[in-house]
């Protein structure tokens, strides 16, 4: 019966050219990297995984329950408090994943009474609370500060979040977040803003809410993912402590999940230790990134993401293959991730990529794009 029922589904993926498969990674492969977003490079620094098999031989191998039963231990607390001091917000609330922490806090502060404005270009996490959370949603489109302004004003409900990515996770550009933090404030809105790519990368790695001295400010909400630059799994709703403890007692996604690993937790505070003490490391993620973004022809990143959109999806896939067979890993999105319809090769600049490795990927990546176009 499920055959029957998923055959046609499968082939009509199948033609469009829209089928997703696994490929399992075996260990230390012998790759260039574009396609993983450790940015910093410190998924294998030792610091940080010894800090994880600590953690392990101290709390064992899992958080046991939910945050509220058993599952915070200490290193959840400190890892709330580092988190939250680093980007300059009062408080923190750490989920088990980036995903949990957007559904959390949008669910948390959605309803009847609150509009939802969501940029056309979010991220999936944000897309999915928007549909959880039961309330109007307007999307705008992409970077349009007025339309976000003629939502808000034109509302009947007596609360707002609008809904953006610091650095856009597909297209790699930036919000313009001062002129939206001034028109939420205008309009009694609360702008959340995920930092999945902005954390470690942009503001000297504390992020573009930092850089745009928006932290700390009441009506501004953040959200990050400890799985990118913090080599971890993961993730933070940063903000006001009374924002901290109305998710305590409403994110669904914090109260019925099991508390994040505490091996993640250690490994993801030690990235945060190791960033702080080395501030210099974000740069290089600029210069790499803009060596690729020249090598291809495209405008350059806000962060580490370079975006080349590519004729079709099929394009797209046979460009990554190709990049693949020649030493050179690099991340194919198509539809339905990348909003707009346009399928793209999405590159992540890594801090550690050597002058001859980024030589070497552009070369690689230039080549097959033009024999696949
Ligand atoms: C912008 C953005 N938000 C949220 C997430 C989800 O984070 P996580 O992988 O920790 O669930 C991701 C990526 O995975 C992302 O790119």
């Amino acid at each position: 019966m499920l055959s029957e029922w998923l055959a046609p589904r499968a082939a009509a993926l199948e033609s469009s050219g829209l089928t997703r498969r696994l490929r399992p990674r075996p260990a230390g492969e012998d790759l260039i990297d574009l396609a993983g977003n450790d940015y910093l490079g410190l998924a294998s620094d030792p610091r940080v995984v010894e800090a994880a098999v600590a953690a392990v031989r101290a709390w064992g191998s899992g958080a046991t329950a939910s945050r509220l039963v058993t599952g915070t231990t200490e290193l959840h607390a400190e890892l709330e408090t580092a988190l939250a001091a680093y980007a300059g917000h009062e408080a923190g609330l750490v989920f088990s994943s980036g995903y949990l922490a957007n559904l959390g806090v949008v669910t948390a502060l959605g309803g009847p009474g609150t509009l939802l404005v969501s940029d056309e270009h979010v991220h999936a996490s944000l897309v999915d609370a928007c549909r959880l959370a039961r309330s109007r949603v307007e999307i705008v489109p992409h970077n349009d500060v007025e339309a976000v302004g003629k939502a808000l004003a034109d509302r009947g409900e007596p609360h707002a979040l609008v809904l953006v990515e610091s650095v856009y996770s597909v297209l790699g550009d930036a919000a313009p977040l001062t002129a939206l933090a001034d028109i939420a404030q205008q309009n009694r809105a609360v702008l959340v803003v995920d930092e999945a790519h902005g954390l470690g990368v942009t503001g000297d790695g504390r992020g573009s809410v930092a850089a745009a001295e928006l932290a700390g400010v009441e009506h501004v909400v953040v959200t990050m993912t400890l799985s990118k630059a913090l080599a971890s799994q993961g993730g933070v709703v940063l903000g006001p402590g009374v924002l901290r403890e109305h998710l305590v007692n409403r994110a669904r996604s914090f109260i019925f999940d099991t508390g994040l690993n505490p091996a993640a937790c250690a490994a993801a505070l030690a990235a945060l230790q190791v960033l702080e003490a080395e501030p210099h490391r974000p740069a290089a993620i600029h210069t790499a990134a803009a060596k690729l973004a020249a090598a291809c022809g495209v405008p350059p990143s806000a962060g580490a993401v370079v975006s080349v959109p590519m004729p079709g999806p099929r394009e797209t896939v046979q460009a990554a293959e190709l990049c693949l067979t020649n030493g050179v890993r690099v991340g194919s999105f198509r539809p339905p991730s990348v909003p707009d319809g346009v399928s793209r090769l999405r590159l992540t600049a890594h801090a550690g990529l050597s002058d001859a490795e980024l030589e070497r990927a552009c070369a690689v990546i230039v080549s097959a794009v033009k024999e696949v176009s």
